[in-house]
């Protein structure tokens, strides 16, 4: 599975990648107004950071304005990702910039037939929001399931990856990974979250405690 960082703060981008696990980073205009901060400017710093797709989403909502500004992102950086969102000119921008070479990230996704759409329209990613599904008493993994099983069915035809979004918890990682997810997007306190657990620390503490009793070291033998 791969990791992309959901958020537009390059200093929480630059630390995590140097992880060495990042593939990739998500940004939406809430992320970007959350910064303070120019948005091709912030969008530049992450394109030089990340070698992998870095999304940036198009705020106009009409399909004529949302090609003009989809190709006005990709122009900035190789690896942009233009992100609209899933509504019928959403479509029909993701297919005018899909067939100009450039790969698109179709947002906001909510159910499996808008999905099917999606990737009909040849969207490189679908970002289905599992957080927001939760939130509102449906459940995001069997939107993820679903969309799974469809694009299974037409491997030859529908190529988009699916890309969970609006992660929540490291459950959502977990469940989203086990249903077979190509990609989940991480805010980065649940990056963080992925790898601690209590055992962990007490484990080292024990272990360390226990090793210092030796007085032995180990570097310089
Ligand atoms: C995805 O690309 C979005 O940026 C994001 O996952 C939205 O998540 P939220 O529901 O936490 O805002």
């Amino acid at each position: 599975m791969k990791f992309f960082i959901d958020s537009a703060d390059i200093g929480e981008i630059r630390e995590l990648s140097d992880t060495g696990l990042v593939d990739g980073v998500t940004t939406n205009p809430t992320l970007v107004a959350r910064t303070g901060r120019d948005f091709f400017e912030v969008l530049d710093e992450i394109c030089a950071v990340v070698s992998g797709p870095v999304s940036a989403e198009v705020a106009a909502t009409d399909v004529d304005n949302m090609v003009t500004e989809g190709r006005a992102l990709a122009a900035r950086a190789k690896n942009v990702a233009v992100k609209v969102p899933l509504t019928w000119d959403g479509l029909k921008a993701c297919r005018a910039l899909t067939q100009a070479g450039i790969a698109v990230n179709v947002t906001l996704c909510f159910s499996p037939a808008q999905a099917l759409l999606a990737a009909k329209a040849g969207a490189r990613f679908i970002s289905p929001f599992v957080g927001r599904l939760d939130d509102i008493g449906h459940s995001g993994m069997t939107l993820i399931a679903e969309i799974r099983e469809i694009l299974d069915n037409y491997p030859d035809t529908l190529k988009s990856e699916i890309l969970a979004a609006s992660i929540r918890n490291p459950l959502h990682v977990i469940e989203a990974a086990k249903l077979g997810a190509e990609i989940a997007t991480i805010p980065p306190n649940v990056m963080r979250q992925l790898a601690s657990h209590a055992l962990t620390d007490k484990g080292l503490g024990d272990f360390l405690a226990d090793w210092n009793k030796t007085g032995q070291t180990i570097a310089d033998r």
